[in-house]
């Protein structure tokens, strides 16, 4: 458990304060360009940004993605961003649950139903634990929760930098497939910073998978905040492989086209702008976690509620200005694609 606390401990100081951007890569939103409506006909105020997700209603697509848990500062910062999720209308991700499974008694710190008694509440497991536990104890660390669906982490790249990290990664599918059938809630496949492929896609759809968290590449490199905490040839690896993924631009494209029910777009979204962008290419929901964390971080919760009202009010400001009065507008909206974006779409 020390092993995990400090773990996450590590993490949370990196993602706050460390150098754990892409240092070249970026998400590739700035490749969409959302074309100009000069005659909206919209009112601002009637702009609806409201949609359905997982069953639940929410305010505005923003989901603030999956983070932490496991210890004190962890509870704090669940509490506080469940809270803002709650009062707005967002859907919150608890971060991994594995540390209940070492210990028990740090259920208290992914415990916001109290706080968010209405939230779209997503679970967190990574499917390589998930695949050593009888679905029984899966669908246990969700119910104590009160989790609507699970995120089942896939993070192969930044596993293999860890120091402690996974290094068998088979039989990721069939335990992605043992758990839709057998959970009683629904399951969302999730990255971490690499992004999914169209193959990635074609693959979790065969098995049924209906909902999944592209989490590309641009944003958090989880590859960067694991070099951090290695050394020696982990960090050789770490090093070279930083930049390692698909551009979160990329990866919600490719795998809107396989027809998901949800497809959350994770990873370097910096702008309510970005959010409207990525629902124009086939997105359902925007998530954020780094920039939601720091916010919370150099503001208390009135500085991340004021980074949440940039956040919207770019998202409305785009659809006023695409002339979209709600999101199925939006994600008819006309825009030019170019760039390496376009490549990636061309060629994969
Ligand atoms: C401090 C921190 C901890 C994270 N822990 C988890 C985790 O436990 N499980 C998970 O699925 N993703 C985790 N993530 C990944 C995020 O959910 C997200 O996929 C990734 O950071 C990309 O989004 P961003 O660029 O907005 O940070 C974590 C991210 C941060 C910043």
């Amino acid at each position: 458990m020390a092993d995990i606390s400090t773990r996450k401990a590590d993490h949370l100081d990196l993602a706050i304060k460390g150098d754990v951007g892409f240092l070249a890569k970026t998400t590739l939103f700035e490749c969409v360009t959302l074309v100009h409506d000069a005659l909206p006909e919209l009112d601002l105020d009637a702009v609806d940004t409201s949609c359905e997700v997982l069953g639940k209603k929410l305010s505005a697509p923003i989901l603030i993605a999956g983070m932490t848990g496991g210890t004190e500062r962890a509870e704090r910062i669940n509490r506080e961003l469940a809270a803002i999720a709650e009062a707005r209308g967002y859907a919150f991700g608890l971060g991994s649950q594995r540390a209940i499974l070492k210990n028990p008694a740090a259920l208290s710190s992914y415990a916001v139903r109290d706080v968010a008694p209405t939230t779209l509440l997503l679970g967190n497991l990574g499917v390589v634990q998930a695949a050593k536990l009888p679905t029984s104890d899966v669908a246990a660390l969700a119910a104590q929760v009160g989790a609507d669906a699970l995120c089942v982490h896939l993070n192969p790249a930044m596993e293999l930098v860890q120091k402690e990290g996974d290094r068998d990664f088979r039989g990721g599918l069939d335990t992605l497939e043992r758990l839709v059938n057998e959970l009683p809630v629904p399951v969302v496949a999730k990255e971490t910073g690499s992004g999914l492929s169209s193959s990635v896609a074609e693959r979790l759809k065969l098995r049924g998978i209906r909902h999944v968290d592209v989490s590309g590449a641009g944003g958090t490199s989880w590859v960067a905040v694991e070099m951090h905490r290695a050394d020696g040839v982990k960090r050789g690896v770490g090093e070279t492989f930083r930049d390692w993924g698909i551009p979160t631009a990329a990866s919600v494209a490719l795998v809107a086209r396989h027809g998901f029910d949800t497809v959350f777009a994770t990873g370097g979204i910096a702008s309510g702008l970005d959010i409207a962008r990525a629902i124009a290419l086939g997105a359902t929901v925007g998530g954020i976690a780094r920039a939601s964390l720091q916010a919370l971080e150099a503001g208390g919760r009135e500085g991340a509620l004021a980074f949440f009202d940039r956040i919207e009010a770019e998202l409305k400001a785009a659809m006023l200005l695409v002339g979209a009065r709600n999101l199925a507008a939006l994600k008819k909206a006309p825009r030019v694609i170019r760039g390496e974006l376009a490549d990636w779409l061309a060629q994969v």
